[in-house]
């Protein structure tokens, strides 16, 4: 397919690449904006293909035989994620969670080790500790912040170290450059879950990791209305998965569904700047609020890791999390009578949610945590917050909405 425009003199900015990396004209209308491409089928000819030295085959190089692996539509966003993210490639998937299928299936087999944050993405989390496991891979979860641990806890087999950052619910940070530093010396790969983050927050290839993973269902979609996912990074390890996943996993990204996320991506840079902003407004209200007793938002100078958050995040995001004494009744409040918040779980909208997370919930489903862990979990959480994903409205009405709701 032709490029849209010549190679330009100098790297373009990030913010300019969401609009134009990997984007290309139709090669046929030689259309500007993405086509939805239906055809689940393309004609070949016999003995086309192409396989690299170790026999994984490079199923892109052979445009589009089947939508099980790759389509016209979604490859634009491959090779638009990919762009965003410095890779030199990207495979999508139906749901951040088969992205995360596909990564771990990829690069674990039985008798390997992973290591994966103590607390991270409830789906991700339980996939690692309750089914990885029935297959022969050992798994330790660490908390990432703390570097000692995670060089305590490698072993031989360790192959593989999951991190997210920010991490869901927590918003607690790992530092990447450092984290990858550790990998590289072991020869163990090192893949982040982005989605709290974005591209426009971190990139976390440019810092030494080598997988990048997204639910694109949050803010890279950002309208609430499309699952997807993908993992991107260097050419031989996408290669590998999609040849593994994209032919094994059934989990292809419907060729609908990318061409909304794309349409997403569009806007990606000043939905993040705009959600930021407001954020910030968001948590400085809730800290001086007399029934908050603690805020979390890597923007606040009072979040545990704020110089981490300034160094790694060029902007500190649109969620927070916050305690209050009485949180199920906030949370009723707020599921009753808010103007603008939706009572949801998930994030990343252009509307706003809030959603009570009850550590004692959380712990009886989801996190097995060490007493260390755990009191670290609750320096963050309490007993339970409410997390809040603050989307493109007005950031007075939703304090509005959250004054109400905090006065008694
Ligand atoms: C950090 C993170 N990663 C992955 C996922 C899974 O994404 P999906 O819902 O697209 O499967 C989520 C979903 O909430 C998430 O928060």
């Amino acid at each position: 397919m032709p490029q849209v425009n010549p190679k330009p003199t100098r790297p373009l900015q990030a913010a300019t690449l969401a609009l134009k990396g990997g984007l290309m004209h139709d090669p046929v209308t030689q259309a500007i904006a993405p086509n939805i491409a239906m055809s689940v089928n393309h004609a070949f000819a016999p003995g086309d293909g192409a396989f690299s030295a170790d026999g994984v085959a490079d199923l892109t190089a052979l445009p589009f035989l089947y939508a099980g692996w790759t389509n016209p539509t979604v490859r634009q966003l491959e090779l638009r994620m990919a762009a965003l993210e410095g890779a030199d490639d990207a495979f999508a998937t139906a749901s951040g969670t088969a992205a995360a299928n596909a990564m771990f299936f990829t690069f674990l087999k039985a008798g390997d080790h992973l290591i994966i944050s103590d607390v991270c993405y409830a789906g991700v989390h339980e996939l690692a500790c309750k089914l990885l496991p029935d297959y022969g891979i050992e798994v330790s979860t660490v908390n990432l912040s703390y570097l000692d641990d995670v060089a305590a806890a490698i072993r031989p087999n360790t192959r593989l170290i999951h991190a997210e950052s920010p991490c869901n619910p927590l918003l607690r940070l790992t530092d990447l450059a450092a984290l990858a530093e550790i990998t590289r010396a072991r020869g163990i790969l090192l893949a982040v879950d982005s989605t709290f983050a974005t591209p426009v927050a971190t990139c976390p290839l440019a810092l030494g990791a080598d997988l990048v993973l997204h639910s694109l269902t949050k803010f890279i979609n950002g309208h609430g209305d499309a699952l997807g996912g993908c993992v991107a990074g260097r050419k031989d390890l996408v290669e590998r998965i999609r040849s593994r996943a994209g032919v094994y996993f059934g989990a292809a990204l419907s060729a609908q569904n990318a061409w909304l996320i794309m349409r997403g991506i569009d806007t990606l840079f000043p939905r993040m700047q705009a959600m930021s902003a407001s954020a910030a407004k968001v948590a400085a209200f809730l800290q001086a609020h007399p029934a908050v007793s603690t805020v979390i938002y890597p923007g606040l100078a009072s979040h545990p890791q704020h110089a981490l958050a300034q160094r790694q995040m060029r902007v500190p995001g649109a969620l927070i999390i916050f305690q209050v004494r009485d949180p199920e009744a906030v949370a009723q409040r707020l599921a009753r009578d808010a103007a603008v918040f939706d009572y949801a779980f998930s994030i990343g909208h252009q509307r706003s949610l809030v959603v009570l997370l009850k550590t004692q919930d959380l712990l009886q489903s989801t996190f097995t945590l060490t007493p260390a862990q755990l009191a670290d979990y609750r320096r963050y959480a309490g007993d339970g917050v409410l997390r809040l994903s603050i989307g493109l409205e007005d950031p007075q009405d939703l304090i509005d909405d959250l004054d109400r709701a905090l006065t008694l």
